[in-house]
């Protein structure tokens, strides 16, 4: 955990109707781990999937499934995609009134645990979880669609979170989730972030998601 690249392909520009063999195909192109983008339609204006898609899709794959819960009661459904297989669940900071105790409850679940921040929120909010986290998601897009423009104004806080981990000699991964792309990855890799996911430019590459994925891999490398 830390420094390593790791490129996880979103679930949101899949094919639905056969998600299993998407996830089995993002595997053999080279995906780090699945991330799965939870949406309830009220945290953000937009609805995904259920804990019992994500069960249904566990035995498709062997990597690991990260929840990114966009969710407005993290308490309740959390434990749900931990069951459902979920190895990593990442709370967003402003949808828990005690995020310190959200994130306990993950971790005594035996799942890993992240925090995550919207665009707007100060990265000062995740300094005192540090300690609770294996993973900080920093959103540089506002959440709840693919396809958006990378925010760059997001960078300052992927270098103050950096030279937390490193002041205090943590061991936590930086992602960063939205507009990421063979021209934004390096920018992205430079401010300190080692974890990346991306839709949009994995499932719309012409050449396919084997190519894109080792094209985004292989920028951040460089980058690094
Ligand atoms: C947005 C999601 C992101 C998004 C990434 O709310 O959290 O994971 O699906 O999609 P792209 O890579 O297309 O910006
Ligand atoms: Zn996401």
């Amino acid at each position: 955990m830390g420094s390593q690249i790791e490129i996880c392909p979103s679930i949101l520009p899949a094919d639905f109707s056969r998600l299993g063999e998407e996830l089995k195909m993002l595997e053999e192109a080279g995906a780090d781990r699945i991330h799965w983008d939870v949406m309830d339609g009220n945290f953000v204006p937009n609805l995904t999937v259920g804990q019992d898609v994500v069960a249904s899709c566990r035995k498709s794959v062997d990597i690991p499934f990260e929840a990114h819960l966009m969710v407005e009661d993290p308490d309740l459904l959390a434990p749900l995609y931990i069951e459902a297989g979920c190895d990593l669940v990442m709370l967003h900071a402003e949808s828990t009134r005690h995020l310190d105790r959200s994130l306990n409850r993950v971790l005594e679940l035996g799942a890993k645990a992240g925090v995550t921040i919207n665009p707007a929120t100060p990265v000062e909010n995740v300094k005192h979880v540090l300690h609770l986290v294996d993973q900080v998601l920093i959103m540089s897009v506002n959440p709840g669609f693919g396809g958006q423009k990378y925010l760059p104004s997001q960078e300052t806080k992927i270098e103050r979170v950096r030279s937390w981990i490193l002041e205090q000699d943590f061991e936590i991964d930086i992602e960063v989730d939205g507009g990421i792309s063979a021209s934004t990855i390096a920018q992205a890799t430079v401010a300190g972030a080692n974890v990346f996911v991306a839709g949009s430019a994995i499932f719309s590459h012409p050449d396919g998601p084997q190519s894109a994925i080792s094209e985004l891999r292989e920028t951040a490398s460089v980058a690094q």
